[in-house]
Protein backbone atom coordinates (compact mmCIF):
# COMPACT_ATOMS: atom_id res chain seq x y z
CA UNK A 1 0.00 0.00 0.00
CA UNK A 2 1.44 3.44 -0.54
CA UNK A 3 0.05 6.77 -0.45
CA UNK A 4 -1.65 8.77 -3.42
CA UNK A 5 0.69 10.31 -5.84
CA UNK A 6 -0.64 12.91 -7.87
CA UNK A 7 0.50 15.50 -10.71
CA UNK A 8 -0.41 18.49 -9.89
CA UNK A 9 0.26 20.34 -12.89
CA UNK A 10 -3.03 18.10 -14.54
CA UNK A 11 -5.00 20.80 -11.99
CA UNK A 12 -4.96 23.25 -14.88
CA UNK A 13 -6.40 21.62 -17.98
CA UNK A 14 -8.83 18.60 -19.30
CA UNK A 15 -8.12 16.74 -16.20
CA UNK A 16 -8.90 19.39 -13.36
CA UNK A 17 -12.09 17.30 -12.39
CA UNK A 18 -10.41 13.92 -12.12
CA UNK A 19 -7.75 16.10 -10.63
CA UNK A 20 -9.66 17.68 -7.82
CA UNK A 21 -11.27 14.30 -7.33
CA UNK A 22 -8.14 12.49 -6.55
CA UNK A 23 -7.05 15.76 -4.40
CA UNK A 24 -10.37 14.96 -2.45
CA UNK A 25 -9.61 11.67 -2.08
CA UNK A 26 -6.22 12.11 -0.41
CA UNK A 27 -7.86 14.57 1.87
CA UNK A 28 -10.36 12.25 2.95
CA UNK A 29 -9.47 8.61 2.58
CA UNK A 30 -5.37 9.08 3.12
CA UNK A 31 -4.43 12.52 4.68
CA UNK A 32 -1.53 12.52 3.07
CA UNK A 33 -0.72 12.15 -0.75
CA UNK A 34 2.19 12.77 -2.38
CA UNK A 35 2.44 15.93 -5.24
CA UNK A 36 4.25 15.38 -8.30
CA UNK A 37 4.86 18.56 -11.28
CA UNK A 38 4.04 20.76 -8.52
CA UNK A 39 5.63 24.33 -10.05
CA UNK A 40 8.85 24.02 -7.61
CA UNK A 41 11.80 23.33 -9.92
CA UNK A 42 14.20 21.04 -9.79
CA UNK A 43 16.86 23.14 -9.70
CA UNK A 44 15.88 24.85 -6.29
CA UNK A 45 15.18 21.59 -5.01
CA UNK A 46 18.53 19.87 -5.62
CA UNK A 47 19.61 23.82 -3.95
CA UNK A 48 17.31 22.70 -0.86
CA UNK A 49 18.98 19.75 -0.36
CA UNK A 50 22.52 20.56 -0.48
CA UNK A 51 21.96 23.57 1.70
CA UNK A 52 20.14 21.72 4.26
CA UNK A 53 22.79 19.26 4.35
CA UNK A 54 25.70 21.47 4.18
CA UNK A 55 23.97 23.27 7.44
CA UNK A 56 23.67 20.48 9.40
CA UNK A 57 27.55 19.09 8.89
CA UNK A 58 28.36 22.81 9.80
CA UNK A 59 26.40 24.28 11.81
CA UNK A 60 24.26 21.34 13.63
CA UNK A 61 26.13 17.83 13.91
CA UNK A 62 28.34 18.94 16.59
CA UNK A 63 25.51 20.09 18.89
CA UNK A 64 23.32 17.05 17.78
CA UNK A 65 26.27 14.36 19.30
CA UNK A 66 26.09 16.50 22.75
CA UNK A 67 22.28 16.41 22.81
CA UNK A 68 20.40 15.55 25.83
CA UNK A 69 18.79 12.63 23.83
CA UNK A 70 22.21 11.26 22.82
CA UNK A 71 23.64 11.68 26.08
CA UNK A 72 20.44 9.89 27.44
CA UNK A 73 20.47 7.16 25.17
CA UNK A 74 24.14 6.47 25.72
CA UNK A 75 23.34 6.10 29.81
CA UNK A 76 20.95 3.78 29.46
CA UNK A 77 23.02 1.44 27.20
CA UNK A 78 26.25 1.79 29.52
CA UNK A 79 23.65 0.45 32.20
CA UNK A 80 22.69 -2.11 30.18
CA UNK A 81 19.04 -0.77 29.93
CA UNK A 82 17.58 -1.38 26.55
CA UNK A 83 13.98 -0.12 27.30
CA UNK A 84 12.08 1.92 24.43
CA UNK A 85 12.41 5.41 25.78
CA UNK A 86 9.34 7.58 24.94
CA UNK A 87 10.32 10.65 26.08
CA UNK A 88 12.63 12.05 23.42
CA UNK A 89 13.27 11.98 19.62
CA UNK A 90 16.27 11.08 17.15
CA UNK A 91 15.86 14.32 15.10
CA UNK A 92 17.85 17.46 15.07
CA UNK A 93 15.51 20.61 14.16
CA UNK A 94 15.64 24.26 13.34
CA UNK A 95 12.62 26.59 12.39
CA UNK A 96 12.53 29.03 10.21
CA UNK A 97 10.09 31.64 10.24
CA UNK A 98 9.58 35.78 8.98
CA UNK A 99 10.36 36.42 12.40
CA UNK A 100 13.39 34.60 13.71
CA UNK A 101 17.11 34.41 13.45
CA UNK A 102 18.21 32.32 10.62
CA UNK A 103 21.64 30.77 10.42
CA UNK A 104 23.93 32.87 9.10
CA UNK A 105 27.49 30.04 8.55
CA UNK A 106 26.37 27.64 5.34
CA UNK A 107 27.12 29.75 2.21
CA UNK A 108 23.82 30.10 0.16
CA UNK A 109 21.68 28.60 2.97
CA UNK A 110 19.68 32.12 3.86
CA UNK A 111 19.18 32.95 0.14
CA UNK A 112 17.88 29.72 -1.17
CA UNK A 113 15.52 28.61 2.14
CA UNK A 114 13.88 32.37 1.52
CA UNK A 115 13.42 31.45 -2.18
CA UNK A 116 11.98 27.96 -1.43
CA UNK A 117 9.72 29.71 1.26
CA UNK A 118 8.53 31.80 -1.05
CA UNK A 119 7.02 29.20 -3.87
CA UNK A 120 6.05 27.03 -1.35
CA UNK A 121 3.47 29.44 0.65
CA UNK A 122 2.22 30.02 -2.79
CA UNK A 123 1.87 26.18 -3.39
CA UNK A 124 -0.08 26.14 0.48
CA UNK A 125 -2.32 28.19 -0.87
CA UNK A 126 -3.18 26.79 -3.81
CA UNK A 127 -3.53 23.75 -1.89
CA UNK A 128 -6.35 25.46 0.67
CA UNK A 129 -8.22 27.11 -2.34
CA UNK A 130 -8.31 23.28 -3.81
CA UNK A 131 -10.01 21.83 -0.30
CA UNK A 132 -12.07 24.74 -0.66
CA UNK A 133 -13.70 23.87 -3.75
CA UNK A 134 -13.67 20.29 -2.89
CA UNK A 135 -15.45 20.63 -0.08
CA UNK A 136 -17.93 23.50 -1.39
CA UNK A 137 -16.72 26.34 0.46
CA UNK A 138 -16.25 30.04 -0.59
CA UNK A 139 -13.30 30.15 -2.46
CA UNK A 140 -10.48 31.61 0.12
CA UNK A 141 -12.89 30.50 3.10
CA UNK A 142 -9.67 28.43 4.54
CA UNK A 143 -7.22 31.05 4.50
CA UNK A 144 -9.60 33.78 5.72
CA UNK A 145 -10.26 31.76 8.43
CA UNK A 146 -6.38 31.32 9.45
CA UNK A 147 -6.02 35.37 8.99
CA UNK A 148 -8.41 35.83 12.00
CA UNK A 149 -9.81 38.77 9.90
CA UNK A 150 -7.50 41.61 11.82
CA UNK A 151 -4.56 43.61 12.11
CA UNK A 152 -0.85 42.40 10.97
CA UNK A 153 -0.30 40.16 14.47
CA UNK A 154 -3.68 38.04 13.10
CA UNK A 155 -1.99 36.54 9.94
CA UNK A 156 -1.33 33.15 9.14
CA UNK A 157 1.71 31.98 10.22
CA UNK A 158 4.17 30.01 7.84
CA UNK A 159 6.88 27.83 9.42
CA UNK A 160 9.39 25.79 7.95
CA UNK A 161 11.44 23.54 10.13
CA UNK A 162 14.24 21.61 8.69
CA UNK A 163 15.19 18.49 10.55
CA UNK A 164 17.64 15.87 10.32
CA UNK A 165 17.21 12.28 11.58
CA UNK A 166 20.82 11.05 12.11
CA UNK A 167 22.25 7.10 11.95
CA UNK A 168 21.25 5.70 15.37
CA UNK A 169 22.92 2.96 17.30
CA UNK A 170 20.14 1.93 19.03
CA UNK A 171 16.93 2.15 16.30
CA UNK A 172 15.11 -0.41 18.30
CA UNK A 173 15.15 2.34 21.56
CA UNK A 174 13.77 5.35 20.35
CA UNK A 175 11.79 7.30 17.49
CA UNK A 176 13.10 9.93 14.95
CA UNK A 177 9.91 11.44 15.91
CA UNK A 178 6.83 9.56 17.83
CA UNK A 179 3.52 9.25 16.38
CA UNK A 180 1.36 12.25 16.42
CA UNK A 181 -0.73 14.11 14.20
CA UNK A 182 -0.03 17.80 13.01
CA UNK A 183 -1.27 20.74 15.14
CA UNK A 184 -2.08 23.31 12.07
CA UNK A 185 -3.35 23.54 8.48
CA UNK A 186 -1.43 22.63 5.47
CA UNK A 187 1.86 20.93 5.78
CA UNK A 188 4.09 20.24 2.80
CA UNK A 189 7.19 17.87 3.60
CA UNK A 190 10.08 17.42 1.34
CA UNK A 191 11.84 14.76 2.78
CA UNK A 192 14.86 12.58 1.58
CA UNK A 193 14.86 10.79 -1.26
CA UNK A 194 17.60 8.04 -0.40
CA UNK A 195 16.55 7.60 3.38
CA UNK A 196 13.10 6.78 4.13
CA UNK A 197 11.57 6.32 7.92
CA UNK A 198 8.52 8.19 7.71
CA UNK A 199 5.22 6.65 8.28
CA UNK A 200 1.66 6.83 8.44
CA UNK A 201 -1.18 4.84 10.11
CA UNK A 202 -3.48 3.59 7.67
CA UNK A 203 -6.38 1.15 9.20
CA UNK A 204 -4.66 0.39 11.72
CA UNK A 205 -0.72 -0.22 10.05
CA UNK A 206 1.70 1.70 9.68
CA UNK A 207 2.24 2.15 6.01
CA UNK A 208 5.96 4.21 4.65
CA UNK A 209 5.25 7.08 2.82
CA UNK A 210 7.44 6.06 0.14
CA UNK A 211 10.34 8.04 -0.90
CA UNK A 212 10.36 9.82 -4.85
CA UNK A 213 12.88 12.37 -5.68
CA UNK A 214 12.14 15.63 -5.28
CA UNK A 215 8.37 15.13 -4.53
CA UNK A 216 6.08 17.12 -2.37
CA UNK A 217 4.41 15.32 0.48
CA UNK A 218 1.44 17.10 1.27
CA UNK A 219 -0.72 15.96 4.64
CA UNK A 220 -3.40 18.08 6.71
CA UNK A 221 -3.41 19.04 10.59
CA UNK A 222 -5.85 19.28 13.25
CA UNK A 223 -7.34 22.46 12.04
CA UNK A 224 -8.49 21.63 8.56
CA UNK A 225 -9.87 18.57 10.68
CA UNK A 226 -12.07 21.15 12.19
CA UNK A 227 -12.75 23.74 9.62
CA UNK A 228 -14.10 20.45 7.61
CA UNK A 229 -16.35 18.99 10.31
CA UNK A 230 -14.19 15.94 10.63
CA UNK A 231 -14.34 15.41 6.33
CA UNK A 232 -10.55 16.32 6.30
CA UNK A 233 -9.07 14.03 9.29
CA UNK A 234 -5.43 14.69 10.26
CA UNK A 235 -3.36 11.34 10.46
CA UNK A 236 -0.99 10.05 12.50
CA UNK A 237 2.53 9.69 11.32
CA UNK A 238 6.06 8.82 13.04
CA UNK A 239 9.18 9.28 11.55
CA UNK A 240 11.69 5.61 12.51
CA UNK A 241 15.11 6.02 14.05
CA UNK A 242 17.30 3.98 11.84
CA UNK A 243 20.64 2.57 11.73
CA UNK A 244 22.28 4.04 8.66
CA UNK A 245 21.64 7.18 6.86
CA UNK A 246 21.21 11.03 7.86
CA UNK A 247 17.46 11.95 6.67
CA UNK A 248 17.02 14.82 5.94
CA UNK A 249 13.41 15.90 5.86
CA UNK A 250 12.22 20.11 5.21
CA UNK A 251 8.66 20.48 6.48
CA UNK A 252 6.75 23.87 5.66
CA UNK A 253 3.42 24.26 7.86
CA UNK A 254 0.54 26.93 7.39
CA UNK A 255 -1.16 27.46 10.09
CA UNK A 256 -3.57 29.91 11.40
CA UNK A 257 -2.62 32.95 13.41
CA UNK A 258 -2.84 32.30 17.40
CA UNK A 259 -5.18 35.28 17.43
CA UNK A 260 -7.90 33.12 15.24
CA UNK A 261 -10.82 31.07 15.68
CA UNK A 262 -11.06 28.25 14.47
CA UNK A 263 -14.35 26.57 14.06
CA UNK A 264 -16.44 23.66 11.86
CA UNK A 265 -17.29 25.59 8.57
CA UNK A 266 -20.93 26.22 8.65
CA UNK A 267 -21.84 24.49 5.54
CA UNK A 268 -20.42 21.74 6.16
CA UNK A 269 -22.62 21.45 9.54
CA UNK A 270 -25.46 22.08 8.07
CA UNK A 271 -25.27 19.24 5.68
CA UNK A 272 -24.22 16.86 8.19
CA UNK A 273 -26.74 16.64 11.04
CA UNK A 274 -27.03 19.41 13.43
CA UNK A 275 -28.96 18.26 15.91
CA UNK A 276 -26.05 15.87 16.69
CA UNK A 277 -23.67 16.86 19.11
CA UNK A 278 -21.04 18.18 17.59
CA UNK A 279 -17.46 17.18 17.76
CA UNK A 280 -15.79 19.92 16.96
CA UNK A 281 -16.13 23.26 19.17
CA UNK A 282 -14.86 26.56 18.16
CA UNK A 283 -11.29 27.65 19.81
CA UNK A 284 -8.68 30.60 19.40
CA UNK A 285 -5.86 28.71 18.12
CA UNK A 286 -3.50 29.76 20.06
CA UNK A 287 -5.18 27.88 23.12
CA UNK A 288 -5.25 24.85 20.91
CA UNK A 289 -1.68 25.02 20.72
CA UNK A 290 -1.13 25.52 24.52
CA UNK A 291 -3.22 22.10 24.81
CA UNK A 292 -1.44 20.99 21.69
CA UNK A 293 1.99 21.45 23.34
CA UNK A 294 1.57 19.88 26.46
CA UNK A 295 -0.51 16.90 24.47
CA UNK A 296 1.36 16.19 20.87
CA UNK A 297 1.82 12.72 21.72
CA UNK A 298 -1.46 11.74 23.11
CA UNK A 299 -4.61 11.03 21.93
CA UNK A 300 -6.41 13.55 19.80
CA UNK A 301 -10.24 13.94 20.66
CA UNK A 302 -8.97 15.29 24.17
CA UNK A 303 -7.57 18.45 22.74
CA UNK A 304 -10.75 19.47 20.86
CA UNK A 305 -12.47 18.85 24.46
CA UNK A 306 -10.18 20.67 26.19
CA UNK A 307 -10.33 24.11 24.24
CA UNK A 308 -13.98 23.72 24.44
CA UNK A 309 -15.27 26.92 26.22
CA UNK A 310 -17.01 25.15 28.83
CA UNK A 311 -13.87 24.06 29.80
CA UNK A 312 -11.23 25.95 32.08
CA UNK A 313 -8.44 25.45 29.82
CA UNK A 314 -5.26 24.80 31.76
CA UNK A 315 -3.33 27.73 30.44
CA UNK A 316 -5.46 30.33 31.66
C1 LIG B 1 6.60 16.90 11.80
C2 LIG B 1 6.74 15.66 11.00
C3 LIG B 1 7.99 14.39 9.43
C4 LIG B 1 9.34 14.34 8.84
O1 LIG B 1 7.57 17.65 11.89
O2 LIG B 1 5.52 17.12 12.35
O3 LIG B 1 5.85 14.87 11.03
O4 LIG B 1 9.53 13.56 7.93
N1 LIG B 1 7.84 15.50 10.28
O5 LIG B 1 10.21 15.05 9.31
NI1 LIG C 1 4.11 15.79 11.78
Amino acid sequence: MAIPVIDFSKLSGEDRAKTLALIHNGCEEWGFFQLVNHGISEELLERVKKVSSEFYKLEREENFKTSTTVNLLNELVEKNNRDKVDTVDWEDVYLLSDNNEWPSKTPGFRETMAEYRAQLKKLALKLMEVMDENLGLPKGYMNKAFNGGGGEEETAYFGTKVSHYPPCPQPEMVNGLRAHTDAGGVILLFQDDQVNGLQILKDGEWIDVQPIKNSIVINTGDQIEVLSNGRYKSVWHRVLALPDGNRRSVASFYNPSYKATIAPAQQLVEKSNKEVNQDYPEFVFGDYMCVYTEQKFLPKEPRFQAVKPTVLSPCH
